[in-house]
């Protein structure tokens, strides 16, 4: 049992994802195989997304039990292949060329120390063209206390794509219920292209 394994459980049991729908679209419809890497790819549901369209995936997590239940939900019949790596983000090595990279609530998990070395390896990875999806923890998030997590504001995100073409920056902020009681849940979420 691993502190995911509920979460695993939920998505698992989840249609797709919407947001990376968009960016398969905005990435360009495949006649071949391309790659894309999964940060943080969790049972691995969009990683399936991503194979069932075509793509080629490299799927990262640091949990073993993400990268099984990955290899268990990217098995059979899709047109892509699924490669899979076992890593922190804090110590990731080098990112393969890539048309499509995405994190879904998953970079907040990086440690702020780490964290603008990670980014520059997603940049780096990008081809020209390439698009980056995915979601970032605002500071006005519940758990924006805890130091081993990290937060971004909007002028932070606009900073970090100033070499690259924003396609959507949405930003969410609600009050879920959690088990340990309310959670301000304050997200972004970024499609963004290489020129
Ligand atoms: C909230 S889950 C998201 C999973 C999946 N992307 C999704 O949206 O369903 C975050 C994932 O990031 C992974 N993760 C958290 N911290 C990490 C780190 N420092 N390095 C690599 N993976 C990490 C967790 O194991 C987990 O699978």
């Amino acid at each position: 049992m691993t502190s995911w394994d509920a979460f695993y459980d939920e998505t698992e049991r989840q249609g797709p994802s919407l947001l990376l729908a968009r960016a398969i679209n905005l990435a360009g419809n495949l006649s071949v195989a391309r790659q894309a890497v999964d940060l943080g790819c969790g049972a691995g549901k969009e990683a399936q997304q991503l194979m069932q369209s075509g793509w080629d995936v490299l799927a990262v997590d640091n949990e073993p039990e993400a990268i099984t239940r990955t290899i268990a939900n990217c098995s059979g019949g899709h047109a892509g292949m699924l490669t899979t790596c076992l890593s922190d983000f804090e110590c990731l090595p080098a990112l393969p060329r890539s048309n499509l990279i995405h994190a879904g609530l998953a970079l907040p998990f990086c440690r702020p120390k780490s964290f603008k070395q990670l980014w520059n390896q997603v940049l780096h990875a990008l081809e020209p063209g390439g698009v980056f999806v995915g979601h970032f923890f605002g500071p006005q998030h519940g758990w924006s206390t805890f130091t081993h997590l990290t937060f971004h504001s909007e002028l932070d995100i606009r900073r970090m794509c100033e070499e690259m073409e924003v396609n959507l920056l949405r930003e969410t902020q609600i009050m879920i219920q959690t088990p340990s009681g309310p959670l301000n849940w304050h997200r972004f979420d970024l499609i963004t292209q290489k020129p």
